[in-house]
């Protein structure tokens, strides 16, 4: 590394030092540390870039398992995985990288049995699966299937545990608490954009830090915090997400937005899929299985969007529980306490602190709760990402790639089935290492940067550092969670839509009237929250025009005016741009979304599987 630069701006200066990699990953989550992993054990010079110590990403929160057809509990096959996840999918997912996701499942979980995740067992000794919502035997047909691989019920804990040891065996170089600014792009000299690093900050000494490298991996997880509750870490504000935009290129299929089921009333605290895998179950105020009537066949053990909106409409229909009926009982009291300890001991021991309920006896308050992006940065099955380009839909971006949650591959589609995102995050992190390996050799030159490499980076750092206008941080950000827990929830329709496109607009332009207070550069979590709230600002905007834009429900879309799927107009993937980052005042734009579509993959990888046709989704 070497000080080899300064930026000024408005008389300030930023010294930059410099690192040269042939990988450099953005993230420490699942996703992140097995593309680490994977591109140095291949021999590539490896950095990965954090703002929390890995072992607190937000992976660690994962609790019910990781879907891989093992047959270890119940008879499976990967083409029976595949139709649950389209299915799950409401046909939105590409039907070739759900191919690749099934079938690289199985591999993927050994690999992570092998590198130490101390999985739970059965008796002779294989992985213990335990059922999980979507998932069936017999090509949907039933009975549910046990194909969810779980270490009791802190699966994310152990696999980020033995991935990050992993890591640091391959020799890869750990930044940690560093927060990743901009990408560095540049224009070749046909016009196309190209990745060539990425700028950082050291969040405990406010040094400037610039990575240059042959590719990027953002794997910086979703923008659940655009939302007032959500089971995501509050460091989940969509990084990734912002720094494409702000590059100029679109994120995917962002109107769909995942609710949990079983989320804690209250603390939006996670209680897995896993509790009614176990044989939990949900009830409303007359004591009524509901599910019964909405899902005959799964019951509590449908895909996740259809239990949160029956659980929506119960509320609706004045059969919540509690005195204002808003929310509903999860009850595993019925399950022998030994088994709880066993499988379920991390929900047992949220139950009691974060609603004060002793789950062996009494039922736990739950509501659906904000969980997962299904959209985010559009990319194929080698985790290259899309460039957006409207005559050419698979056309890449040269250095840049995305995997997991920040990623839309899209094998989850409208509806992503639980389990599914801990084997995304490792079949597509591992993925993508295969794919670095083939394009980069170790030791090669690198390019020379361009000569604004800093610009788009420090100048928004500065700006934010000294905004100086009325609206503190905090305040605009909760306006901002607020609209979108109001106008994009489990059921939508147009005028509300249409209202929190125009309210989420106003809130925007407010960014540039943001204060920050401090203006130190050492461990500034003022400034540090701005920028985050600026790159969730930027994705709850293209959330919000992209869901008044698609006129069906699909999924976790529930369009109250256009309650049905309508395949012949909108199986198609939504592309979108934003062009207004700190509210227009010092982007080219005022805030304005731009919308286009990719086709969905109707076609499968191989011809060892059908492509599965689009039909009628009941469970
Ligand atoms: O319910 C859960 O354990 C969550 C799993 C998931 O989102 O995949």
């Amino acid at each position: 590394m070497a000080r080899n630069d300064t930026f000024s701006i408005n008389g300030r200066e930023y010294p930059i030092t410099d690192h040269t990699y042939d990988v450099v990953v953005v993230g420490a989550g699942g996703s992140g540390l097995r593309a680490t992993m994977g591109a140095a054990e291949s021999g590539l010079k490896t950095a990965n870039i954090t703002k929390v110590f890995p072992t607190r990403s937000h992976t660690v929160a994962a609790q019910g398992g990781i879907a891989a057809s093992l047959g270890n509990n119940t008879p499976d096959h990967w083409s029976w995985h595949m139709y649950d996840t389209v299915k799950g999918s409401d046909w939105l997912g590409d039907q070739d990288a759900i191919e690749y996701l099934v079938r690289e499942a199985p591999q993927a979980v050994y690999e992570l049995e092998h590198a130490g995740v101390p999985f739970s067992r059965n008796d002779d000794g294989t992985i213990y699966q335990r059922p999980f919502g979507g998932h069936m035997q017999n090509m949907g047909e039933g009975p549910p299937v046990q194909r969810t691989c779980a270490a009791a019920d802190r699966t994310g804990h152990a696999m980020l545990h033995a991935l990050y040891q992993q890591s640091l065996k391959y020799d890869a170089d750990f930044f940690i608490e560093y927060f990743a600014l901009d990408l560095i792009m540049k224009t070749g000299a046909n016009g196309e954009k190209e990745c060539v690093g990425v700028i950082a900050m050291c969040l405990d000494d406010g040094t400037i830090h610039r990575f240059r490298s042959k590719a990027v991996v953002l794997a910086t997880g979703g923008y659940g915090r655009c939302y007032f509750t959500a089971t995501s870490a509050h460091t989940c504000t969509g990084d990734g997400g912002g720094m494409v935009l702000r590059a100029g290129l679109p994120l995917q299929d962002m109107e769909f937005v995942q609710f949990h089921p079983t989320g804690i009333y209250g603390a939006g605290v996670l209680i897995t899929e896993g509790a009614r895998g176990e044989g939990g179950y949900l009830t409303n105020s007359e004591g009524e299985r509901f599910m019964e009537r909405y899902a005959p066949s799964a019951k509590d053990l449908a895909s996740r969007d259809v239990v949160s909106r029956s659980m929506a409409l119960e509320m609706r229909e004045g059969r919540g529980v509690g005195p204002e009926k808003d929310h509903i009982y999860l009850h595993l009291d019925h399950i022998d306490p030994t088994v709880l300890g066993q499988r379920l001991p991390g929900i047992t021991e949220s139950g009691k602190i974060f609603a004060g309920v002793d789950l062996t006896r009494e039922p736990l308050p739950v509501t659906p709760t904000v969980h997962y992006n299904m959209g985010g940065i559009p990319c194929n099955y080698h985790g290259e990402v899309m460039a957006g380009d409207k005559s050419d839909p698979e056309k890449i971006v040269p250095g840049l790639f995305a995997v997991g949650e920040a990623a839309c591959v899209s094998v989850h589609g409208a509806n992503r089935l639980g389990s599914n995102s801990l084997i995304d995050l490792v079949v597509f992190g591992r993925a993508t290492g295969h794919r670095l390996k083939e394009l980069i050799k170790p030791g090669t030159s690198h390019d020379e940067l361009p000569a604004d490499s800093a610009e788009l980076s420090l100048s928004r750092l500065d700006h934010f550092r000294y905004a100086d206008g009325d609206t503190p941080t905090a305040a605009l950000r909760a306006d901002m969670q607020k609209t979108m827990t109001r106008h994009a929830a489990v059921f939508r329709d147009s005028k509300l839509m249409a209202e929190g496109v125009e309210n989420l607009a106003a809130i925007n332009a407010r960014m540039a009237d943001i204060k920050v207070h401090d203006r130190s550069l050492i461990w500034n979590s003022d400034l540090i929250e701005t920028l985050e709230l600026d790159n969730l600002m930027a994705q709850a905007n293209v959330t919000m025009v992209s869901a008044e834009n698609r006129k069906e429900s699909r999924g976790a879309h529930a369009h109250e005016d256009f309650p049905d799927r309508n395949d012949a107009e909108w199986m198609k993937h939504t592309i979108a741009w934003f062009d207004g980052w700190g509210g227009g005042a010092q982007g080219s734009g005022k805030g304005a979304v731009e919308i286009d579509y990719r086709p969905v993959h109707e076609y499968t990888l191989t011809d060892d599987v059908k492509y599965i046709e689009p039909k009628k989704r009941v469970y």
